[in-house]
């Protein structure tokens, strides 16, 4: 709260309100959700200061202002989460690694994500969505969305990421243990009993005996090229780079990556499956595409594994699910401190001060999006292509250095449920309208999204 303006620096400050002594703004935040930042946005400009988890922050928007934090990573800015989504992601995670230790830790992390790796976690990630399909179809009543979306992502990061063979009891507790620690990692930095930091504490404690357990017990790595799941690859991958993993750096990488991939790609998900309740003309077209590529035939979904190739080629829905990512980004935005005092939109940035990117304001307010608010996947087919010049205008992904490792993965996942809900569900709302979106900790819909799925058999 005592962050201080640089005085060798002449600029002004950003603009702001630091709101109340160690609260600061974190309860209008919380409950104003989105509009918190769009209120003061409006009223101080693209770079405003506020004070947030305990301390004082300056958000930024803007492709021009975003592209010079992201690129100024390691020299301008560095990474700085909030002291509570530290402590409990571990200093050994990627997230809070720094210079050539996040370099190097990053190059470890790559070959997980290699296009190699990718096809060969395909077919498990096609397997846990049919399943994941059938059981709502099967269900009469109907589904709230979000939920089971969150199941679906954490079975898919659980079961075919990691490889862990656990029994559904031990899922069961496992996710809610995990739901535990994603509701905690935002929390006011207040270690005391029934704060939600403790919470955050024990339940990363309890999921990282959890994960020593299942690593454990896991079989052993099929030798060679053929990957049986990430984590795998990710052992194999230290080795080659020199630096075996120890049993904690594999726990907090095991969290980081079931931590990266769980909020982000439900809520994504969500917003997918909401886009196509929507706007059924999206999704005849989608099935239109995939008549023409011989994936549907006769209304059913041909046999046999999908592979990358194909998802990939699929223009359609590469901009459907961009379109989804644009209007309803996940991640709203990322955190950095600065290391040097500097200037954006011509106020100071103080060394010391924590900043935050902004990816959904940015979305919101770029000038190349014609009709900024509507859902219109053709905005990024060839013809009108409004992204070729989006860099920064556009990033569900983030940017520089740091941007995100599993974009390939999230979108492939996001292809392939399209594809099977395109081709084997129907599915209806199953309230009398669309619920409203709310944005923290991840956009998600209020009531969850409540679907009624049937079979098309
Ligand atoms: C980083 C978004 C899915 C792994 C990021 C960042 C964003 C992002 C915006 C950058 C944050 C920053 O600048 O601080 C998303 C979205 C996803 C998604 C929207 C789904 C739709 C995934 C998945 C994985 C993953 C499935 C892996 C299993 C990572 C990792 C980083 C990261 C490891 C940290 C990179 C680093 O610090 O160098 N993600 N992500 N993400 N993401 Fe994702």
């Amino acid at each position: 709260w005592t962050a201080t303006r640089d005085k060798n620096c002449k600029l002004p400050m950003p603009k702001g309100s630091m709101g109340f002594p160690i609260i600061g703004e974190t309860c209008h935040w919380l409950v104003q959700g989105a509009w918190f930042h769009a209120s003061r946005r409006q009223k101080y400009g693209n770079v405003f200061k506020t004070h947030l988890l305990g301390r004082p922050l300056i958000r930024v928007t803007g492709a021009d202002n975003v592209r010079k934090v992201l690129m100024g990573e390691h020299s301008l800015v560095s990474v700085d989460w909030p002291q509570s989504t530290s402590t409990l992601l571990g200093p050994n995670s990627l997230a809070n690694s720094i210079g050539d230790i996040h370099r190097k830790r990053r190059k470890v992390f790559a070959k997980v994500f290699s296009h190699e790796a990718l096809e060969s976690y395909l077919p498990k990630i096609q397997l846990v969505i049919q399943e994941t399909l059938r059981v709502w179809s099967s269900n009469p009543e109907p589904i709230n969305v979000y939920r089971e979306s969150q199941r679906l992502s954490f079975a898919m990061a659980v079961r075919v990421l990691l490889g862990f063979r656990i029994s559904d009891e031990e899922m069961c507790h496992f996710f809610n243990t995990f739901q535990e620690f994603v509701d905690n990692l935002f929390s006011l930095p207040i270690d005391l009993p029934f704060s939600g930091y403790r919470k955050g504490i024990r339940a990363r404690d309890t999921l990282q005996k959890m994960i020593e357990k299942a690593i454990r017990e896991k079989p052993l790595c099929t030798q060679g090229k053929d990957y049986a799941d990430a984590l795998d690859v990710l052992m194999e991958s230290a080795k080659e780079n020199g630096a075996e993993l120890t049993m904690q750096e594999l726990k907090e990488s095991t969290v980081e990556l079931i931590f990266a991939s769980f909020a982000t790609t439900a809520s994504a998900s969500t917003s997918l499956i909401m886009q196509l309740l929507r706007h059924p003309a999206v999704l005849e077209k989608l099935r239109e595409e995939l008549r023409s590529h011989g994936i549907l035939h006769n209304g059913c979904l041909c046999e046999g594994e999908l592979r990358l190739d194909t998802i990939c080629s699929l223009k359609y829905l590469d901009c459907v699910i961009k379109e989804v990512l644009r209007l309803f980004t996940p991640v709203s935005g990322g955190y950095r401190v600065a290391m040097q005092t500097f200037e954006l939109d011509g106020v100071q940035i103080p060394k010391g001060w924590s900043v935050m990117y902004s990816i959904r304001d940015t979305h919101d307010t770029s000038a190349i999006f014609k009709e900024v608010n509507a859902f219109d996947p053709d905005r990024f087919n060839e013809e009108r292509c409004e992204d070729k010049d989006a860099r920064f205008h556009y990033l569900p992904f983030g940017g520089g250095v740091r941007s995100c490792l599993g974009k390939q993965l999230a979108t492939t996942f996001l292809r392939i449920l399209a594809i099977e809900l395109a081709s084997t569900s129907r599915f209806e709302l199953a309230t009398r309208t669309f619920p409203r979106m709310v944005s923290v900790p991840v956009v998600h819909p209020t009531d969850g999204l409540k679907v009624k799925f049937f079979g098309l058999d």
